[in-house]
């Protein structure tokens, strides 16, 4: 009898070829098929070469025929609409109950409806989020699954084998939720990333032109801070970055162009934080960061029109690397608190049921935000799966309390030396207007009144009671509709 598949893998980039490298170590076999057939045997003849069990087929038809029931068919393609193409040509192969994986960064709403469409004709479907990038895919990335619940036990062994072990040794894949939830958390997963991102060279930027530091003096100190509480992959990657020299012996972070790409992500998840009205300040200016940084001509012209402050720090630079230090984590802080905020949301507006601590540790290793400070976001919400806002554990309001001074000092130093801190200081602001019982909402209200007879509430009427004054004598008494979006 012809010998079947545990798995089929169609997509053999980067992604997919070390994913069923990593499958196969893993004792399973996978059959493989890419749609430009030369590179089934290339991975074949390369990277697969004398392995056991990594079977090449070249036709859809081909792989539905090498796969054990029910089939398991993994899509590493390109998000979008080549992901609606390959199930159009894969689902008049299947039979009921097979299964289709999406492993790209798919939308997840594009995951949603391919669940539901999917469901229809009996196929079970998982959009899957997959961080770690090659390495991560090779040795054990961070995966989020998350579609049909029925898909789950299917996949369960294998996706749990092959991801990465958190520190305590649990399986970084957990199932994520309904629909598009395994989708959506990655997305906000790379969100969280933009902004851990733009902090880190927020530090870099202050050290470099505040304290006039070099590459390998910073390298020292990223290397230094990866051993302590802001122990993190990008922290790593950073000090690395930072010592790594060019052909000709200099660094080489000095010859790249300071122009940031992106591949959309970050920016979806500030899109959907608006959606939702949820505050997640500091992700959506790390979008806007790196948007402002594209603008390259534009900001080298106005750099010799548009003067500034002499922007070398005069004080303590030993302390006020400290300081550095303290407002990275502090804010760091405030992302991730802001990143849960909006998975709360998420989960009531989409019928979610999240488990924040299971997200929490899925992300403590493989992926590309892993870090320690995951492992106490973990233990927060084991100690109250309900907690509103991690702002509100006692570790992170201890560490806000011991922080916030150096906090304030760095983002009112960077204001007076001129340098740019978008994420320090919107995180600063947020905490400011999250620990405020009172904001100047209320004249914005009046204002909205004023103009508009939007109507406003009153602190000493219940809430739901709609008011309108005529501000001028001159409106008449008819207020507009109170709505919100
Ligand atoms: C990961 C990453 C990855 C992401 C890249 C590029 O988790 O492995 O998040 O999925 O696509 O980092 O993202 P940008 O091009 O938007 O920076």
């Amino acid at each position: 009898m012809e010998v079947k598949a545990d798995i089929g893998l169609i997509g053999l980039a980067v992604m997919g070829q070390n994913l069923v490298l990593n499958m196969n170590d893993h004792g399973y076999s996978v059959a493989v098929y890419n749609r430009t057939t030369s590179r089934v045997d290339e991975f074949l003849k390369g990277p697969a070469e004398g392995r056991k069990n990594i079977y090449g087929v070249y036709s859809i038809e081909e792989l539905v025929d090498k796969l054990a029931r029910p089939r398991k068919i993994m899509l590493m393609v390109k998000a979008g609409e080549v992901v609606d193409k390959l199930i159009d040509s894969l689902i008049h192969h299947l039979d009921k109950g097979d299964l289709i994986i999406d492993g790209g960064n798919s939308h997840f709403l594009d995951t949603t409806r391919r669940t539901k469409e999917l469901d229809k004709e009996g196929i079970l479907f998982i959009g899957t989020g997959v961080s770690g990038g090659e390495e991560g895919a090779r040795h054990g990335p961070s995966l989020m699954p998350g579609g049909n619940p029925g898909a789950w036990p299917l996949v369960k062994d294998i996706f749990q084998a092959i991801s990465a072990r958190a520190p305590d040794g649990a399986p970084c894949c957990e199932w994520m939720g309904e629909d598009g939830a395994g989708h959506y958390i990655k997305m906000v997963h790379n969100g969280i990333e933009y902004g851990d991102m733009q902090l880190i060279c927020e530090a870099y930027q202050l050290m470099k032109t505040g304290l006039g530091m070099s590459p390998d003096e910073m390298s020292r100190i990223f290397k230094e801070w990866d051993k302590g509480e802001l122990n993190s992959f990008l922290i790593e990657i950073t000090g690395n970055i930072l010592s790594f020299k060019d052909e000709d012996g200099s660094p080489l972070v000095e010859k790249i162009l300071d122009t940031a790409g992106q591949k959309g992500t970050g920016k979806w998840t500030g899109i959907s934080a608006l959606d939702m009205g949820s505050p997640v300040t500091l992700i959506v200016e790390a979008v806007f960061a790196r948007c402002l940084s594209a603008l390259k001509e534009e900001r080298v012209k106005a750099s010799r029109i548009l003067k500034g402050p002499d922007s070398q720090f005069k004080g303590n630079p030993k302390s006020f690397t400290e300081d550095i230090r303290k407002a990275l984590f502090a804010s760091k802080l405030i992302s991730y608190a802001q990143g849960f905020m909006l998975l709360r949301e998420a989960g009531k507006e989409y019928g979610w049921n999240l488990d924040f601590g299971s997200i929490a540790s899925v992300w403590r290793g493989g992926c590309i935000i892993r870090s320690s400070f995951l492992g106490k976001i973990k233990e927060a919400f084991d100690r109250n799966p309900y907690l509103q806002n991690l702002l509100l554990d006692d570790y992170f309001k201890g560490i806000i309390a011991e922080y916030q001074l150096s906090w304030r000092k760095v983002v009112g130093t960077s204001i007076e030396l001129g340098v740019s801190v978008p994420a320090f200081s919107s995180a600063l602001s947020f905490y400011d207007g999250y620990r405020s019982d009172r904001l100047p909402a209320s004249l914005l209200q009046a204002q909205r009144d004023y103009f508009g007879a939007h109507t406003y509430e009153r602190v000493d009427r219940p809430r739901g009671q709609f008011f309108h004054t005529n501000w001028t004598g001159r409106g008449g008494e008819v207020s507009s509709g109170t709505y919100n979006v």
